[in-house]
């Protein structure tokens, strides 16, 4: 484990070079999730990694795609669906669409992630607000600590309460009997998850899929949404090998944790399969899957290789562009 001091740097260090291979954990993990669940995951983090797209987040009535540079969501794209809602929200500028998707009978909700170097550095402000605030999140299941939780997240979630619990209403209203999925990659993924947990508090039955989503906070919101599963929605937080977000804020500064099972992708490089998905039953934290993996080139290599690690879910998740086609692009990067 690294030190305190060099945790606490590096949590507000950010570097975008090429990882180096790091270790393998050869044949520890071995059990498989059915071709059906992959394929979910695999669709889900398409439309995760489409929210990233200027189009999509600006595009009412249109069709999904990821023709906004950069981006690829195949699976996305041969599907039927309009985009009913986009919208970039409060103070927060929280960013994202609701869309139907008729092929998959879904009402989608996607979230964009942090869109560095962009015109939006309120990301990093959400991101870096990692203040706990007391929330009525969990209901009257707030026994431990209060329903705590980090205080970017519960702001962007809250600055888009409104309009995706509108929008979700509509879409519903004249397709009845799709299913609610919220997704999203990294920052998405945290604010995917709280909004998931507050359409569930409101009666509406939501699925819910993350992609190196960081923590939330600690034992009550943790606890809150593992027990929404399954009468009020399915949980899958997917984490990739060492990637450094999910592990954010350390759990060692401020007892961070997670809600479970983690679906641990327990390869580093190559293409991610089925086979190479590893169930993690925990309870607020373990090290069994990403938490416990870390580079074997210390502490630089954990951030290089993190990064790297956290751009890869069922392919490059955060490539398509924030930034308006036909306009100049600076350097964009998205985590
Ligand atoms: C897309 O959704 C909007 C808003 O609900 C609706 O007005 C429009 O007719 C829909 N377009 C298609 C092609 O279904």
């Amino acid at each position: 484990m690294w030190s305190f001091a060099a945790k606490y740097v590096l949590l507000f260090c950010i570097t975008t070079t090429n990882a180096a291979p790091a270790s393998s954990l050869g044949a520890l993990f071995s059990r498989a999730i059915p071709d059906a669940q992959f394929s979910k995951f695999s669709l889900m983090s398409q439309f995760a990694g489409a929210a990233y797209c200027f189009d999509n987040v600006n595009g009412n009535g249109k069709k999904l795609s990821c023709n906004s540079g950069g981006g690829a969501c195949p699976l996305v794209e041969i599907a039927t669906t309009n985009i009913t809602t986009s919208f970039e929200t409060g103070i927060s500028r929280t960013r994202g669409f609701v869309a139907t998707d008729d092929t998959n009978k879904m009402i989608v909700v996607a979230f964009q992630g942090t869109s560095l170097f962009d015109k939006n550095p309120e990301d990093i402000i959400t991101d870096i607000s990692i203040g706990r605030v007391k929330t009525n999140f969990c209901g009257t299941a707030n026994k431990n600590d209060g329903c705590e939780i980090h205080e970017g997240f519960r702001n962007a979630a809250i600055d888009a309460q409104d309009v995706v619990k509108r929008a979700v209403a509509a879409s519903l209203a004249t397709h009845r009997g799709y299913r609610v999925v919220v997704t999203g990659h990294s920052l998405g993924g945290a604010v995917a998850a709280l909004t998931a947990t507050l359409l569930r508090n409101a009666g509406q039955v939501t699925d819910l899929y993350t992609y190196g989503q960081p923590h939330l906070g600690t034992a009550d919101i943790s606890n809150f949404i593992q027990s929404q599963a399954p009468a009020l929605g399915s949980n899958n937080r997917v984490t990739h090998f060492n990637d450094i977000v999910p592990k954010l804020p350390f759990h060692e500064i401020g007892n961070w944790g997670h809600f479970y099972p983690e679906f641990f992708i327990n390869i580093d490089k190559g293409t991610q399969t089925a086979a190479n998905i590893q169930v993690v039953n925990g309870h607020v934290f373990t090290e069994a899957g990403n938490e416990g993996t870390e580079s074997k080139f210390g502490a630089i290599g954990e951030v290089i290789d993190g990064l790297s690690a956290h751009g890869e879910y069922f392919g490059a998740i955060s490539q398509c562009s924030t930034e308006q086609p036909g306009t100049k692009r600076g350097l964009e990067v998205n985590i």
